[in-house]
């Protein structure tokens, strides 16, 4: 499995929408490792006009100015415990040596001509605007006035590779996912309106990219520069790590971005001779109120400070639960501290805390035997195969809301199945003793189960309760339930932490 993110811009600091696709595709990454070899890239987009503007705006040059904002990201993402395999930059020598060799054998093909061009132009998106695209002059993007360009430039022959791919996507649906996106691109591809792809700039203009290989006074566009990435991030790593996981290639990005990777992208793979990615996965926006959260709108939230406030594993859970892959959801702090309190701190940290705490107290952390199931026992063990058979499948669907919706319905069970079976109660008289020891090893059970299942969502999380639980996490996810096989009677389990503390909320 081979999973990337898409490239943030470097012209400003992470935000969450950044830190959602990360912790998506590092969620994806770690339930993929417990069953094939997985390989997650990362990186930054670092080159156009935007990176210029930016630059100077912070008196520096585009190269101080990339370094410096690059270095944030990988930072931001290390702190937040995304585990990426490589962080590619498109500054990077190897990546610009790959995009140059895919353009010389592309122009080499008759694929790239060269032609005098007019339109309008946004330098927010970097790219042309037909005229049915424009909204009264302006981008519909930036809601700003689009400016007409006329220059000369060279050409990829999109519109020769329009139909092939096409008719893949056609015989493929599922090659892009939801389907309101891939309708989305089935219809721009079904109209003749897309033409080619203009795919250089002139130095005169901008000359902070990779320059064209047959023609110096030209750089390349931003969009045909940095999706190769993809590629060369890979090839970073050998030819061999290449050979292994492109055929295996999982795409996500926002929706913002559906037509360079949902129109650009393949035809460029098809021009370059390479296979087209297994599936483009498109998710929704973060919003603050009614609008969208972007750098340039100012109204952004910076992932750093959440996680200074509340962790990363709590941002992380709410991130996955509470957006639903491939809509929008609205971002406030009440909603946050609401999960925090109601799913974390309550459902699951009591749970580890409660059954930690009885351990202890009654059997000085030792596992008692299990004896035989009763109807009470049957419905937690039930309530567990069912979220260990459900959570992979909607897992693998990137359906993380759902995913974890249902962990949390067996975390639900569990903490009922302590109400029901009492064994605080039945811990007052020795001769039930026994029970007290088998309903808590249940419940060891369950933790287990919980923690297994997190591994890919709660990293962190998972580490801790394995740890005091006092095993070892398995590095494979079973594919059948083995129920009482994970703690030898006699075990000694730790004492209880807390996991997520409560967050008061004002009266
Ligand atoms: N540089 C390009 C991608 C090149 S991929 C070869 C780009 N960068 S970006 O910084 O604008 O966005 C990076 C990713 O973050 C995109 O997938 C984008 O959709 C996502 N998000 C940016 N803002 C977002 C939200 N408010 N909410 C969710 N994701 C959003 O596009």
């Amino acid at each position: 499995m081979y999973i990337t993110t898409a490239l943030p811009y470097v012209n400003a600091e992470p935000h969450i929408g950044h830190l959602y696709e990360q912790v998506v595709c590092d969620t994806l990454a770690r339930y993929w490792r417990m069953r094939e070899p997985t390989f997650f890239l990362t990186g930054t987009d670092e080159h156009g006009d935007k990176i210029v503007r930016a630059a100077a705006k912070a008196g520096i040059t585009p190269r101080d100015f990339v370094d410096r904002v690059a270095k944030t990201f990988r930072d931001t993402w290390d702190t937040c415990e995304i585990s990426y395999d490589h962080f590619v930059r498109t500054t990077d020598p190897n990546h610009v040596r790959v995009v140059q060799d895919i353009l010389r054998r592309v122009h080499q093909n008759g694929d790239i001509y060269f032609a005098r061009y007019g339109g309008l132009y946004c330098t927010g998106c970097e790219r042309y605007y037909t005229d049915r695209e424009a909204v009264n002059g302006k981008c519909p993007e930036h809601q700003q006035p689009l400016e007409h360009i006329e220059e000369e430039n060279y050409f990829f022959k999109m519109s020769k590779y329009q139909e092939p791919w096409l008719r893949y996507l056609e015989q493929n649906p599922e090659t892009i996912v939801p389907e309101g996106y891939r309708n989305e691109v089935l219809a721009l591809l079904r109209t003749d309106a897309l033409g080619d792809l203009c795919i250089s700039r002139p130095k005169a203009r901008l000359d902070w990219g990779v320059e064209l290989p047959f023609d110096t006074n030209f750089v390349t566009y931003v969009w045909f520069d940095a999706l190769f990435s993809y590629v060369s991030g890979l090839k970073a790593e050998g030819e061999k790590v290449f050979e292994t996981y492109w055929p295996q290639v999982h795409h996500i990005v926002g929706k913002d971005i559906v037509k360079p990777h949902g129109v650009f992208w393949p035809t460029m793979l098809l021009a370059a001779g390479l296979p087209i990615y297994k599936q483009l996965h498109v998710h929704g926006y973060w919003l603050r109120g009614e609008s969208k959260m972007s750098k340039s709108l100012g109204n952004v939230i910076r992932p750093l400070d959440v996680r200074e406030r509340y962790g990363i594993e709590a941002f992380r859970y709410f991130l996955l639960r509470e957006m639903a892959y491939g809509q929008d959801a609205t971002f406030t702090e009440d909603a946050l501290v609401t999960r925090i309190n109601a799913d974390l701190a309550n459902n699951l940290g009591n749970l580890v805390s409660r059954a930690l705490t009885m351990q202890q107290k009654y059997f000085q952390g030792r596992v008692q035997p299990l004896g035989e199931p009763t109807a009470d026992d049957d419905d937690v063990i039930s309530a567990f195969a069912d979220a260990l058979r459900d959570v992979p499948q909607l897992m693998e669907k990137l359906a993380f809301h759902r995913a974890l919706e249902a962990l949390w319905k067996a975390i639900d069970q569990a903490n009922k199945y302590i109400v029901v079976t009492a064994p605080f109660t039945l811990a007052k008289e020795e001769a039930h003793k026994p029970r007290v020891g088998a309903i808590l090893h249940h419940v060891l059970e369950v933790l287990w189960h919980s923690a297994l299942l997190l591994r890919g969502p709660l990293p962190q999380t998972s580490d801790r309760i394995f740890a005091l639980l006092d095993v070892v996490p398995p590095d494979k996810l079973p594919t059948e339930l083995a129920w009482g096989r994970h703690f030898e009677p006699g075990h000694q389990t730790k004492a209880p932490e807390v996991l997520f503390p409560r967050i008061e909320t004002k009266p």
